[in-house]
């Protein structure tokens, strides 16, 4: 995921910077939920059926299985590894933590550890490298494309994503020595990566090595792409690697790369792990603002100096926060598909958004993280101005970090933030912007939904439901959308409210049985993906 600014923005609908504080406004909300709606049904009777009918409808079968109970018994390969295979897992991903493969910006990445990378994967995956139908190509000097030529040319290929660079780690703060000593305590791997994504990184290649050492070929193609520049930007490695598979005509049928996780304990009122799927990212628009004005001496001064004029229109941005937009775009889809799932009352509310939407909007942008859910954000991240303490400040500036509900786009946003500051002195400069990315179909016949439903059945029997989010940050996956559009942003790894302070801070780790976990459904989801589709198109796909 990428990393702006110091403090990295959450991204899932259940991503909360504190338990406590979530668990005590879930239950807040929960309570105000629960007022709201006896008030309502007080007054509103007729509605009542119509409601209940909704909330107790009988729920849509779950996708397909049989199209993967026909495939032979004999044909699978199980998701177990013996302990040998299982101190090898570790030790590997233990390895590629302690390369410190660093993206400080755009321009300031640790190029000797990125170049120690290749070497690294070449030793520890020698049948992923020895495959006749695999290729490997080194794309942007330090990105990796591999190409699994499955047997089946008829089917079309699908593609695994991950990234090799981490954002920077200080040992301050840390229980362990040092954030890349990928230190081994009480069950879990410590260390920069361990999350962010160096766990995708090697359980992707970890979990085709062991299919290739049980002789495994698979039908369907596919491509894995290890991008090595994601945390700044994804320019010298994804970009690189998407303009090389356009040029070979490549559309591929699914991408699955990070984003969100499976929820244990999270969502308020359910129960069972919810395992989100991330089908869109928002938009960012950072631009500067800017304001000049005459310098002199403070003995004198104007009316106005630039820094006033310019506080005043950062303070009108906050005053003024963009729309509300729940229900407008697509995390109303989180929550019809999560409904019945919600205990009581909030099944009821959640069920019947058509009536509760608003009610249930206006709760939601009361914490940080589900604001972000329900409306573009805005975010004063940087201030400069003032150059001595007696002289009118010639010039202020700021930086300002819109992320963009999925329902607005670059323009909309700029031409709010025009009316909202309504100053002609105010000078807006566009640093980089870029609009919602497309929402991935989410219906139980999509081909990859389908494969994911059966993966995570496969490895993780407990999760409750599956369920489409959105990323409020933004992952490699953002530039192959000429590529296909069903983009998919899953990490398979389970978290619970306890977790989610470290996340992408301090005390970075993964459970070593959640990693193993982890290569287990990316095994099970290679050969989950070799079943044919029928509505795949029949074309001949050349690699
Ligand atoms: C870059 O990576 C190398 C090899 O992992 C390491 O020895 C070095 O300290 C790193 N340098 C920085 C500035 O992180
Ligand atoms: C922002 O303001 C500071 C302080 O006045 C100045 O030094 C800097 O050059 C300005 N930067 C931009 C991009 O205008
Ligand atoms: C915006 O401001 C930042 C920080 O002052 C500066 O690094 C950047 O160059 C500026 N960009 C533009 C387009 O002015
Ligand atoms: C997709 O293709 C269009 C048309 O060729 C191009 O303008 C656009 O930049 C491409 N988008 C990405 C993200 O590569
Ligand atoms: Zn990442």
């Amino acid at each position: 995921m990428i990393r702006r600014g110091t403090r990295r923005s959450p991204r899932g609908p259940e991503r909360r910077p504190e338990g406590a504080k979530m668990a005590a406004l879930s239950g807040r909300a929960r309570g105000a939920l629960w007022v709201a709606l006896l008030a309502l049904c007080g007054t509103v009777l007729a509605l009542l059926a119509v409601v209940l009918a909704r909330t107790y409808a009988p729920r849509s079968p779950s996708p397909a299985p049989e199209l993967w109970a026909r495939r032979s018994r004999q044909q699978r390969l199980e998701p177990t590894f013996s302990p040998q295979e299982r101190r090898e897992l570790k030790e590997a991903l233990q390895g590629a933590i302690r390369m410190q493969t660093v993206s400080f910006s755009a321009n300031d990445q640790n190029t000797t550890a990125l170049a120690e990378f290749e070497p690294y994967i070449r030793k520890a995956f020698p049948a992923v490298f020895s495959a006749a139908f695999i290729k490997h190509e080194v794309i942007g000097e330090y990105s990796h494309l591999f190409t699994i030529q499955g047997s089946n040319a008829q089917l079309q290929p699908y593609m695994l994503l991950a990234h090799i660079d981490v954002v920077p780690a200080s040992p301050d703060g840390w229980d362990v020595s040092d954030p890349f000593s990928a230190e081994e305590r009480d069950g879990f791997i410590y260390g920069r990566g361990t999350l962010d994504n160096k766990n995708s990184v090697m359980g992707i290649l970890h979990a085709l090595e062991f299919l290739l050492r049980r002789n495994y070929r698979p039908h369907r193609s596919f491509y894995i792409g290890l991008g090595h520049d994601e945390e700044v930007g994804g320019r010298k490695g994804a970009m690189k690697i998407v303009a090389e598979l356009e040029s070979r005509g490549i559309q591929l049928s699914f991408v699955l790369d990070e984003g969100s996780f499976i929820f244990d304990g999270i969502v308020t009122g359910i129960e069972k792990p919810v395992a989100s799927i991330g089908i869109t990212e928002k938009g960012a628009i950072t631009a500067n603002f800017t304001v000049t004005s005459e310098p002199g001496h403070s003995s004198a001064p104007p009316k106005r100096t630039s820094i006033g004029i310019l506080s005043e229109a950062l303070a009108k941005l906050e005053q003024h926060p963009m729309p509300n937009l729940f229900g407008h775009g697509p995390e109303i889809l989180m929550f019809e598909q999560l409904a019945p799932d919600f205990s009581f009352p909030l099944n009821v509310i959640m069920s019947n958004l058509w009536l509760f939407g608003p009610l249930v909007g206006r709760f939601l942008e009361q914490t940080p993280t589900t604001n972000a859910l329900v409306r573009t954000t805005t975010a004063i991240t940087m201030f400069h101005a003032g150059v001595k303490s007696n002289v009118i400040p010639p010039s202020a500036n700021a930086t300002v970090n819109f992320r963009i509900h999925s329902s607005q786009t670059v323009d909309e946003v700029l031409g709010i933030v025009d009316k909202t500051i309504d100053d002609k002195r105010v000078k807006i400069e566009m640093e980089s912007a870029f609009d919602p990315l497309p929402v991935s179909p989410w219906d139980d016949q999509t081909f990859g939904v389908q494969v994911f439903r059966q993966t995570i059945q496969d490895v993780f029997p407990d999760v409750g439901s599956v369920a489409p989010g959105i990323c409020v940050g933004n992952t490699d996956s953002r530039h192959f959308v000429n590529l296909t559009n069903a983009i998919y942003r899953f990490n398979p790894v389970i978290f619970k409210p306890e977790d989610l302070p470290r996340f992408h801070g301090l005390n970075e780790r993964i459970s070593i049985e959640g990693y193993e976990k982890q290569v287990q459904f990316i095994f099970q989801l290679i050969q989950n993906s070799d079943i044919s589709q029928s509505t795949e198109p029949h074309a001949n796909h050349e690699l």
